[in-house]
């Protein structure tokens, strides 16, 4: 059992902006996080992530292009991941806009090697819409609902226990832009306190050995972040 007076330590790996990975660095530093950010992989070079979290001062480690400039092959960066997350122990791994399809080498290696969960920022109301472009998806179909969800990443792609969602009302005539707006605001809400569930202690236990199934049955999944948090 961690003592809940030590921040906890995430590791992040991101692709792109890197706007749910400055939620995390803002309630860090506003205080209402108590994590410690230990570095931040990712597959991308020219990620805007990567200067986000340089600004923070935390250690990057970039896994794109060898010195040949050749691209990294999936199982290649899955090792240098791997080694890097090794180095640096988090007790949980977070990914957050990561768009690179992890395989089963990865997620048992971590599972098998670091004894950290690992959980993954998914951009609408799972188990509905997995997959890319959802927003688009969402309201092709007419949805009246969407949001965005927090699970435990499993060997299926975003197919572990879904553990924290959030979600809004689709009214009126919104384009994909503005939906996707609006779900990436109330995902920079939904991330930071997920991760404060983990910090506090209160997924203990259940996913202690980063069964999904199990997680399910001990805990009332999904727990909804309903209006503001901090
Ligand atoms: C988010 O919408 C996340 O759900 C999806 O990728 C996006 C990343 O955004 N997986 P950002 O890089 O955090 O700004």
């Amino acid at each position: 059992m961690r003592n809940p007076k030590t921040p906890l330590k995430i590791a992040v790996l991101v692709s792109g902006s890197g706007s749910n990975l400055q939620a995390l660095i803002d309630k860090k530093q506003d205080g209402s996080l108590p994590v410690e950010i230990v570095g931040v992989i990712s597959n991308k070079a020219d990620a805007y992530a990567l200067h986000r979290a340089q600004s923070a001062n935390i250690a990057t480690a970039v896994f794109d292009k060898d010195a040949d400039q050749k691209k990294y092959t999936r199982r290649q960066f899955e090792e240098l991941a791997l080694d890097q997350l090794q180095k640096w122990q988090p007790d949980l791994v977070v990914l957050a806009g990561f768009m690179r399809v992890l395989t089963p080498f990865f997620i048992d290696g971590a599972k098998q090697n670091l004894k950290a969960p690992m959980i993954n920022l998914h951009p609408s109301l799972l188990p509905h819409y997995k997959g890319l472009d959802t927003h688009r998806r969402v309201l092709r179909s007419g949805e009246k609902k969407h949001g965005c969800s927090v699970h435990l990443v499993s060997c299926e792609l975003d197919a572990g226990a879904v553990l924290t969602q959030a979600s809004l009302e689709i009214e009126g005539d919104l384009d994909p832009v503005e939906l996707q707006r609006r779900a990436h605001a109330l995902e920079h809400k939904l991330l930071p306190w997920t991760v404060f569930l983990f910090a506090s202690g209160l997924f203990e236990g259940a996913i202690e050995d980063i069964n999904a199934t199990a997680a399910a049955r001990v805990l009332p999944l999904p727990w909804r972040l309903e209006g503001q948090w901090q």
